[in-house]
């Protein structure tokens, strides 16, 4: 076939799985191969010209462009020939969904589940995580020019509490009207007539595994806490929380269009300023700068809760503030945190070692390492166990885990609900 093609090349770390797709994105071929990093991919014609090098191009990480009838060389990066051509490479049975397929088999084998989840599991709810790609925490961020981890600070409620529970009740205000996505469900029911069950194990605070049927309270490490509980500032006790609480608080909509003519508060005073162009960030004559404020002319301030409303308090009057384990966190009652952690040990104990468990992790990042440390360290200590870690960006597992199968690339509920659908 004359002229070139482009296609896709698919690699999922540490695979040897090579997915070669066309335009339409139909795999092509699946060949197992040796991928190295920072490999040099060529490409020959076998048709017409065997013996002639036609292309050696790499677009991007992972596009290669080539014609039909090609043959593939993988190089290291010194160049020397580490893999051969096409007629002695092996076609394999594995279909596009290696990994998928993988875990599906795990999962028919598992004698039990353990789920562990970070920001990534809430996206296809509609819930930003801290960093990366689907990152969206609190939008007067980007005014405040501060990170989200100096504004999850408990000091905060003492010195500017108003500020504190506008970041809290946008916080809330998404986990709890949020509904968890199908994957939940999905991830339940994979667990509910395992021998020895289920157990979920997250850094998420938006209390979606507690409301998860087959989950529920009783099956639950909450690891940071979550905002469906409250307690005092400073002291001990924890309550449920009332959402009538948070819904009376008013806080002043977010609703600033780029251009628009504001007033900051810097150092204390407003002054005059422009919503830059990403709706977020203030410009005063012409530069950004970070605000403690931001309200229209003579309008409330946008960032924090009105003064008309009342701040949530403990039955004592005493401030209060969510039970979640927030950045630089002395104060936070880690009472059920250690409850359910105790849950997870001795369900974990009751498991003979020999058993097939299989660790499910979704969404959880790497700069907040506690959710894939456990998973990692669950998976040391059951030899026969399988971890499964779906994740967009990061997928991969250390290979000092024997059976790992990194689902990379796809969203939580996609890679959940194609999961499922090979079980059925
Ligand atoms: N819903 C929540 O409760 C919520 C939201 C944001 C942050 N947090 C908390 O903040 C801390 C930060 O830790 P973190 O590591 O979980 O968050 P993070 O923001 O640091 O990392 C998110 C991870 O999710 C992955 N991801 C993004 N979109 C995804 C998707 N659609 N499907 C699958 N994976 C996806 C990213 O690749 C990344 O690895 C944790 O305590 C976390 O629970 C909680």
């Amino acid at each position: 076939m004359a002229g070139l093609q482009q296609f896709k090349l698919d690699t999922a770390w540490p695979y040897d799985i090579l997915n070669i797709r066309d335009q339409g994105g139909d795999v092509k071929e699946t060949m197992h191969v040796k991928m190295l990093r920072g490999a040099i991919f060529e490409v020959d014609t076998e048709a017409s010209e065997p013996t002639r090098w036609k292309l050696v191009t790499l677009r991007g990480k992972d596009q290669i462009l080539f014609e039909d009838g090609y043959v593939v060389k993988v190089y290291d990066g010194n160049r020397t020939l580490v893999e051969v051509t096409r007629t002695e490479l092996v076609p394999t049975e594995v279909s596009e969904e290696t990994p998928l397929t993988d875990a599906a088999q795990a999962l028919k084998e598992a004698d039990a589940l353990l789920i562990t989840s970070g920001a990534g599991m809430g996206v296809d709810s509609g819930l930003g995580t801290f960093r990366g790609r689907n990152s969206g925490v609190w939008p007067p961020l980007k005014a405040m020019q501060k990170d989200f981890s100096e504004m999850s600070c408990p000091n905060w409620f003492g010195s500017d509490p108003r500020l504190a529970w506008a970041f809290w009740h946008f916080r809330h205000q998404a986990y709890a009207l949020g509904t968890p996505h199908a994957g939940y469900s999905i991830l339940a029911k994979w667990g509910k007539d395992l021998k020895y069950g289920l157990f979920s194990a997250t850094s998420n605070i938006d209390g979606h595994w507690a409301r998860t049927e087959g989950v529920g309270p009783e099956r639950l490490y909450e690891c940071h806490g979550t905002v469906m509980r409250m307690q005092p500032v400073h002291g001990d006790g924890i309550w449920a929380t009332d959402p009538a609480e948070y819904a009376k608080l008013n806080v002043p909509s977010w609703d600033l269009s780029p251009g628009e003519h504001v007033e900051v508060q810097i150092s204390g005073g407003w002054i005059a300023a422009v919503v830059g162009a990403d709706g977020g960030t203030m410009q005063v004559s012409g530069q950004s700068r970070a605000v403690q404020g931001v309200r229209r002319a003579g309008g409330p301030d946008l960032m924090r809760v009105s003064a008309d409303s009342e701040l949530p308090k403990c039955r004592d009057g005493r401030p209060a503030r969510p039970n979640v384990l927030m950045f630089g966190d002395w104060n936070v009652d880690c009472a059920i945190i250690d409850e359910q952690y105790d849950a997870m040990k001795h369900w974990l104990s009751s498991i003979p070692k020999d058993a097939r468990l299989v660790i499910v992790e979704v969404g959880a990042g790497t700069a907040v390492s506690t959710i894939r440390r456990l998973s990692e360290s669950t998976a040391q200590r059951f030899p026969q166990s399988a971890l499964i870690r779906v994740n967009l960006e990061d997928s991969k597992v250390p290979s000092s885990i024997r059976r790992s199968i990194p689902v990379g690339g796809l969203g939580a509920l996609d890679a959940l609900s194609r999961i499922d659908a090979l079980l059925s």
